[in-house]
């Protein structure tokens, strides 16, 4: 298993490009499945869950193949509806692919998804959605069975689930007649994905809103489409730029995506430039507490960002509470924290974050995708050397971590796995 080492204590400078978002590319790769053409995705960046996808596009009779930054994806003509267990397992939105499947096939074989392992990561608001298109799903000893003729519904989702919303996306594209989409899910991805469907000739709008409609039945053919920013990346480095002190820039995202964490990194002390395509922050006293950080779905404060943010916050003054309120157990870094020096103290959904003056470098141990990150960012502010194990995790969500981090000062480097 590879191994980051980092050398706390530089302060970062520089600008960095943010990458196609996973939580883009990733939906957006399942509904490539759906047109009987070649689709060509810019902005797609080189994740492992990205190659995961194209390695089930591939199994299921796709052409998939890289052609630098873009992915080109060849539907014409698949050959199969089930999904390999091994690449099921490999992330969480493999369960995507089951309303293109079932869409594009008439039926889908498929077992329960992996993942970031959050605390329970049920599928019952998409099966929900499935079923009230009119799938038949069977509970076979080592998975699902889906099959049946998808008519047009009117689906209220019982919580904002963004995957369980594209699910239901990619199914009634496929579906005879209208559907309408309840679900309260606003996030980016949703709105990147009505995008591609709508390159594809689907007829989707309201994503951004809280009420989907989708036209079934439309003729849909190959496209092209470049995949936004990702959000959690630019604020992954912003708060590492936060726990290390210095200025740093990001572009290729939408500013307005992330306000929600650039208004608590300005309450904390940062200096933050927000310009349309760019921000700019400017770290150049320790951080201070700031008022409760509650997650919540977009346009609220990102789960996914609170973990590099409670990493940056750990070094400093002040207190600040922590409310997770999307997923039951997603404080795993919270240990691997307080190994370097931090004090954090977790009741359940709450997490108590007590500034210290400093941190000091640890072996600690990725567990999930921004847990991982949120690792590094607190070594960068820490003195001496930290060394971040299952790197694995990082690469999921990260093109490039390492490198972008060195491009701004950081000192960082991926020693390989010792055997
Ligand atoms: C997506 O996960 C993202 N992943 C997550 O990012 C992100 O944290 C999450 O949305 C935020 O809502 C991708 O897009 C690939 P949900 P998803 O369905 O779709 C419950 C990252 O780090 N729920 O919106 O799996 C669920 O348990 C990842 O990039 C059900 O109860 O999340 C959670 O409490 C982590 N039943 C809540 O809904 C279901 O059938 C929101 O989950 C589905 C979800």
């Amino acid at each position: 298993m590879s191994t980051y080492l980092v050398e706390g204590g530089s302060p970062l400078d520089g600008s960095v490009e943010i990458h196609g978002a996973k939580n883009s590319v990733l939906p957006i790769l399942a509904a490539a499945l759906l047109a009987p053409g070649e689709c060509v995705i810019h902005n797609c960046p080189r994740l492992s869950d990205v190659e995961a996808s194209l390695a089930i596009l591939r199994h299921l009779g796709c052409a998939a193949r890289r052609e630098g930054e873009a992915v080109v994806v060849d539907a014409s003509s698949p050959t199969r509806y089930d999904v390999p267990d091994e690449l099921m397992r490999e992330m969480r939105s493999s369960v995507i692919f089951l309303g293109a499947v079932l869409g594009r096939m008439g039926r889908a074989s498929l077992c329960a998804p992996g993942g970031c392992e959050l605390g329970p990561r049920p599928i019952d608001l998409h099966l929900a959605a499935i079923r009230g298109l009119g799938g038949r799903i069977t509970e076979t000893e080592n998975g699902l069975l889906c099959a049946g003729r998808l008519r047009g519904a009117d689906l209220v989702l019982s919580l904002p689930s963004v995957g369980a919303t594209e699910n239901a996306m990619l199914a009634a594209v496929c579906a005879d007649g209208g559907t309408s989409s309840s679900s309260g899910a606003r996030g980016r991805g949703i709105v990147d994905l009505q995008s591609f469907l709508c390159a594809l000739g689907a007829r989707v709008r309201g994503a951004g809103s809280s009420v989907i409609t989708i036209e079934g039945g439309v003729p849909l053919h190959g496209a092209s489409h470049t995949v936004m920013g990702d959000r959690i990346v630019a604020c992954t480095y912003l708060t590492a730029a936060a726990a290390a002190g210095g200025h740093v820039e990001v572009t290729g995202v939408d500013w307005r995506t992330l306000s929600t964490v650039t208004a608590v990194l300005t309450e904390a002390g940062c200096a933050v430039r927000s310009q349309p395509g760019r921000i700019e922050l400017t770290c150049r006293s320790p951080l201070r507490g700031v008022r409760p950080i509650r997650t919540a779905p977009y346009p609220g404060f990102p789960t996914d960002a609170q973990a590099p943010l409670m990493a940056a916050l750990c070094r400093g003054s002040g207190c600040t509470v922590f409310v997770e309120n999307m997923f039951e157990s997603r404080y795993r870094h919270v240990d691997e924290l307080c190994r370097m020096g931090a004090d954090i103290r977790v009741e359940g959904r709450v997490a108590v974050v007590y500034g210290v003056p400093r941190l000091h470098g640890a072996r600690v141990r990725a567990f999930d995708l921004r847990g991982g990150a949120a690792l590094v960012v607190a070594a960068l502010g820490a003195e001496g050397q930290t060394q971040v194990e299952g790197l694995h995790h990082i690469d999921r969500g990260y093109q490039c971590l390492e490198g972008d981090l060195s491009a701004l000062g950081a000192q960082i480097s991926r020693e390989a796995g010792k055997l």
